[in-house]
């Protein structure tokens, strides 16, 4: 029985950690790979963490007396005294490699927020799920996954996870463990080097999907990872005739290329203005806007930097930029002429409103 549940039987109501009443506090680190970190959190309050399987948690990070917003997926479940967060090494990734090379046991982290739609309570689903996941991109399945082999033993869970090598592979102890404890899980592997293994080797295509789940048709399908693998396991799905109300994915690859979307020319300098700030800002065409307004240190929270979270939401007043996504507005908004800073290349002068 939940906690929720046994509250709701005994008339008491459950109280869960607020992110703004008090701070997480670092309990453990647990190494996944060579660049994988799972930090497990609680908080001063002794209360049980709150969510849906799925979302990620905001943090705010103070480095060098500059305070950085961040979205972490979480990767435990809901209703413990632990909150998991699983955080991958990232190339020039100054927060995500901070947290690995300085965040220790006992130390606090401010939370803003606990958000996000890819979960598996807003998903609509049946009871045979398939997850296919590549890199840190694991992280909020397996908390989808954990939490569903929790609840019922009805679910029927095919997990397809795409790695570098056998030494790449986050929550690996996990999903052998989850094997062996629920008979209606079934791990998959995909490795792009398989030596040394028996685990299927090459990229995900057709052929290897109806290969290691040949029943996918009949799953609602979860997908989390880089955006040129969601693209590719997208675009495979839609051509087998796969019925696309149950295919739900997320990203944290960042949605915008700084001068390598729309047709702008990146040597061309453009004004961006903030009336309400009265600031006035030379850009490249090309940049994002969210590039534009932290080199000028405008203060504007970015925390997923992947057009996920809305956290980086402004509205545009006067100008063009063009946006590769917009998760996170609402149809009035996006009707109103916000767009996510972190998601929209430059194009034009521009105003803007901060929200
Ligand atoms: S930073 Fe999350 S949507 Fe832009």
């Amino acid at each position: 029985m939940s906690i929720a549940e046994s509250a709701n039987r005994s008339g008491a109501e459950q109280a869960y950690w607020n992110p703004s009443s008090s701070p997480l506090i670092l309990q453990q680190r647990l190494n996944q790979t060579a660049d994988t970190v799972s930090f497990v959190f609680t908080n001063a309050d002794k209360l049980p963490f709150q969510f849906k399987p799925g979302q990620f948690a905001t943090l705010t990070i103070n480095i060098d007396g500059k305070a950085y917003h961040r979205a972490y997926s979480i990767s435990s479940v809901p209703e413990q005294q632990q909150l998991q967060l699983t955080i991958k090494r990232v190339p020039g990734g100054l927060v995500s490699n901070w947290l690995i090379d300085n965040l220790l046991p006992g130390q606090q982290i401010n939370t803003t927020s606990i958000a996000g739609e890819f979960n598996s309570v807003d998903c609509a689903h049946g009871n045979k799920l398939l997850f296919i996941s590549a890199g840190c991109g694991i992280t909020p399945v397996m908390s989808m996954a954990r939490t569903l082999l929790q609840a019922s033993s009805d679910h029927d869970i095919c997990f397809l996870h795409c790695a570098r090598d056998m030494n790449n592979i986050i929550f690996a102890k996990e999903m052998k463990q989850l094997a062996t404890q629920h008979p209606t899980f079934k791990p998959r592997l995909l490795l792009e080097d398989a030596a040394n293994s028996t685990e299927a080797e090459g990229l995900i295509s057709l052929p290897m999907l109806e290969q290691l789940c040949p029943d996918f048709r009949q799953r609602s399908l979860f997908l989390c990872g880089p955006t040129g693998f969601m693209e590719a396991c997208k675009s495979i799905v839609e051509s087998a005739a796969y019925d696309m109300s149950q295919f739900y994915q997320e990203s944290f690859t960042p949605a915008a290329n700084d001068s390598q979307r729309g047709n702008s020319d990146a040597d061309t300098l453009v004004q961006i203005s903030v009336p309400k700030l009265k600031l006035k800002l030379a850009a490249n065409a090309g940049s994002t806007l969210l590039t534009a307004l932290e080199d000028n240190e405008v203060p504007i929270i970015a925390a997923c930097r992947s057009g996920v979270c809305g956290s980086c939401k402004c509205k545009i007043t006067a100008g063009e930029v063009v946006s590769t996504s917009q998760g996170a507005l609402s149809n009035e908004e996006v009707a109103q002429g916000f767009v996510l800073a972190c998601s929209s290349t430059l194009m034009s002068d521009t105003e803007i409103e901060l929200a």
